[in-house]
């Protein structure tokens, strides 16, 4: 029977372009979906933009666009990294969609009016006390409240932990706090807030199964994260068991969905945003005239959730409880990868040393490289995965390449310049046919591989495969046999073994490689997707061999680590504004000597923090490193042109031997350096140094 599959992966925030860890999430589910489309199933691969809550609402307002406005332009941007990676959604919607704000409305009104669950309520509303913000005049989030750490007295904290100690706190206890979006000291509000209370009895036991039980005849869940939710749902030993109820509302002004009865209330994000996975698969299927209820409703359909680690909660606990008390089907499962890491490094947006996906593509890097390497890398734990360059070198090109394309050019050749393109039928001949011991067992183990999500281990075997037939190259040398005309017949029986596992091979990697696969098969004569059945077939002719696949040049792996901000200040245009071409140039100051400059030390310097000053609305605090095994503390007056997070992790230049001067604020201990014009109202802008990559914190300029 065919199975009916709905997969999804997590939808992204829609305040940023993807980075490399969403396609690494994109490329495991799609190559799972490819595999079940390739079996014949049913499968409807969906995703869409997490459009709410406060960090886009406040985006949005930094580059001047209503939040809609900002989403969407964001949402534009997604189209070239899914075909450029070849990521075969079927649609990709929005949480902002009106099939969202319908359906998290409904599954709400059931909640709380226990319509679909025997009359239990699971929704209260409890008045609670929070920080304001005076200025902004919004309820603050505790990642907008820094202050100083309650427990050890380290400033500038965030209003939920200290990073300096560990401590884990409320925002009301950090001492002296204040607004990181205005500065301004906050006050504490009431408001009241709606629940959902997971601490219910009914709850907790419905997501004990849930988490705890098997699905489909196997634990629903993997290892790993069904002990995390045991941890949850029990409680470590000598701690409070059990689960807290959730806040699921905020306060106006939210960019989200409006919470029915109760105005100037929204859901929390992460309410909507689940649902936001129902919401697409409905767009989808209206648009294809499919009847969306009776999906959810045949118990026959499969639900499946590709996630990262960090995000495990929210889709273990409050998504399947959601779900069950609302009376809807709940995932079959949640399937749970770790994360990406650069040469063993957490993955840094700031520093701008990441790999960009963009850039990969616009390097002209083929995107079948980076889907096979993760492949190779990827299994169903939750593991961390390591992208070492190195390691992607030599697994394209001595693998990928070395291994399995290169069967195919070795046999090509002769087939078509020899026997005219025409391929012996192995079934004809008892000799060795080599293409049909493949099939056996291997072409089930690899299916099972896939399907477990052990992508690793479905490469491994095919690539054990490959080698096999690499030595059966090298036994019956087919460059031998073709000098002797007595051979003729066997050398075509050799390459047509050769060619015919080739074609199998193919079968095995299309999942990962759909783009080459369809060229393999367009040269084996047929046009369309590659399915698992065509093991069965045996093709009897080839057309002309082109070279299916470049090797991986190593300059280019150099060239994509290139500190991002290189490529940026050479691509960036130089403004020619009116107002910058007519603003006058300052006269120049008078001549000095170069003693006289020699005077003044000039250092690179790391700007390891940038935070608001409070109280000064033209201040900066950087707190500097210039290699001296030291921090510095210098006060800059470049707030009216910087936002803190423009300039944390930056590199530039500072006056280092300045006297430090005290100010209202504290001690600055030097200058960094910035460009303006002499007319400020002609062009108010304030340009700070920034180096040329590859310098270091603590070099000296001059
Ligand atoms: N908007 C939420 C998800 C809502 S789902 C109803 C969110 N968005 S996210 O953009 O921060 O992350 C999207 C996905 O990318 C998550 O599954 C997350 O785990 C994954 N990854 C984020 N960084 C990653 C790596 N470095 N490596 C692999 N996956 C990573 O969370
Ligand atoms: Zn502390």
């Amino acid at each position: 029977m065919t199975r009916k599959l709905f997969v999804t992966t997590a939808l992204p925030y829609a305040n940023a372009a993807f980075h490399i860890g969403h396609i690494m999430e994109y490329v495991q589910a799609d190559i799972w979906v490819r595999y079940q489309r390739m079996q014949g199933e049913e499968v409807h691969f969906v995703c869409a933009d997490d459009s709410h809550g406060a960090p886009i609402m406040i985006s949005a307002e930094k580059a001047g666009l209503s939040p809609q406005a900002f989403v969407a332009q964001i949402a534009a941007g997604r189209k070239q990294y899914l075909d450029g990676f070849h990521i075969s959604f079927d649609n990709w919607h929005s949480t902002d969609g009106p099939e969202n704000h319908q359906l998290s409305q409904e599954i709400y009104r059931r909640l709380r009016d226990g319509s679909h669950n025997g009359d239990l309520r699971l929704i209260t509303s409890k008045t609670i006390e929070q920080f304001y913000d005076p200025v902004k005049n919004m309820f603050l989030a505790d990642r907008y409240i820094k202050g100083e750490c309650p427990k050890c007295g380290a400033k500038d904290q965030y209003g939920d932990s200290c990073e300096a100690c560990g401590a884990v706190y409320a925002p009301t206890e950090l001492k002296n706090p204040y607004s990181a979006l205005s500065g301004a000291t906050p006050v504490l509000k009431s408001s009241e807030h709606f629940f959902f209370r997971l601490s219910d009895p009914a709850c907790v036991n419905f997501l004990r199964e849930w988490a705890l039980g098997e699905a489909n005849g196997k634990p629903r869940l993997q290892a790993e994260v069904a002990n995390k939710a045991r941890e949850w749902l029990e409680g470590k030993e000598g701690e409070d068991s059990g689960l807290g109820d959730w806040d699921i509302s905020r306060d106006a002004p939210y960019f989200g969905i409006e919470i029915p009865d109760a105005p100037g209330k929204y859901f929390y994000v992460w309410l909507d945003a689940p649902v936001g996975y129902l919401a697409s698969l409905k767009n989808y299927f209206g648009k294809k005239g499919l009847d969306f209820d009776a999906f959810m409703a045949d118990p026959a359909t499969e639900q499946y959730h590709f996630i990262g680690k960090d995000i495990v909660y929210f889709h273990t606990l409050f998504w399947p409880a959601m779900l069950h008390f609302s009376g809807m089907k709940t995932p079959d499962s949640v399937f749970v990868h770790g994360f990406l890491t650069l040469s063993g490094e957490k993955m840094s947006k700031s520093r701008g040393t990441g790999l960009s996906p963009l850039r990969y593509l616009e390097l002209g890097m083929n995107p079948e490289w980076l889907r096979y390497y993760l492949a190779a890398k990827l299994n169903a734990k939750v593991e961390d995965l390591d992208f070492n360059p190195e390691d992607f070198v030599a697994r394209v090109n001595s693998d990928l390449i070395g291994k399995y394309i290169n069967i195919a050019s070795r046999a090509a050749g002769f087939i078509s310049k020899k026997f005219d393109g025409v391929l012996t039928d192995p079934r004809a001949r008892s000799s060795n046919p080599f293409w049909n011991s493949l099939q056996q067992g291997a072409a089930e183990q690899i299916s099972q591989a896939y399907e477990a999500r052990e992508f690793g281990k479905a490469v491994r075997q095919i690539m054990a495969l490959a080698d096999e037939i690499n030595s059966y190259v090298d036994q019956q040398k087919p460059w031998v046999l073709a000098k002797d005309e007595s051979q003729k017949a066997l050398l075509q029986d050799v390459c047509s073994d050769l060619l015919l596992s080739f074609w199998q091979l193919s079968i095995f990697l299309s999942p990962v490689l759909p783009a080459l696969s369809r060229k393999v098969a367009a040269f084996f004569g047929i046009e369309r997707d590659l399915v698992w059945s065509d093991l069965q077939q045996t093709p009897q002719k080839i057309g002309v061999y082109e070279h299916l696949m470049q090797r991986v040049d190593a300059a280019m792996l150099d060239a994509l680590f290139e500190p991002v901000t290189a490529a940026k200040a050479q691509a960036a245009p130089a403004t020619t504004t009116a107002a910058a071409a007519t603003a006058a140039i300052e006269p120049l100051a008078e001549e000095i000597k170069i003693d006289d400059f020699a005077k003044v030390d000039l250092r690179i310097a790391l700007i390891v923090d940038c935070e608001l000053v409070e109280g000064s609305d033209k201040l900066l605090r950087l707190t500097l490193d210039a290699g001296e095994g030291r921090l510095r503390n210098v006060f800059s007056g470049i707030k009216s042109a910087y936002q803190p997070a423009d300039l944390k992790g930056k590199l530039t230049v500072l006056v280092a031997n300045l006297a430090p001067r005290k100010m209202k604020f504290g001690i600055s201990e030097g200058m960094v350096l910035a460009a303006s014009a002499a007319d400020e109202k002609a062009d108010p802008g304030l340009y700070v140094l920034n180096p040329w990559p590859g310098a270091k914190p603590g070099m000296r300029v001059r």
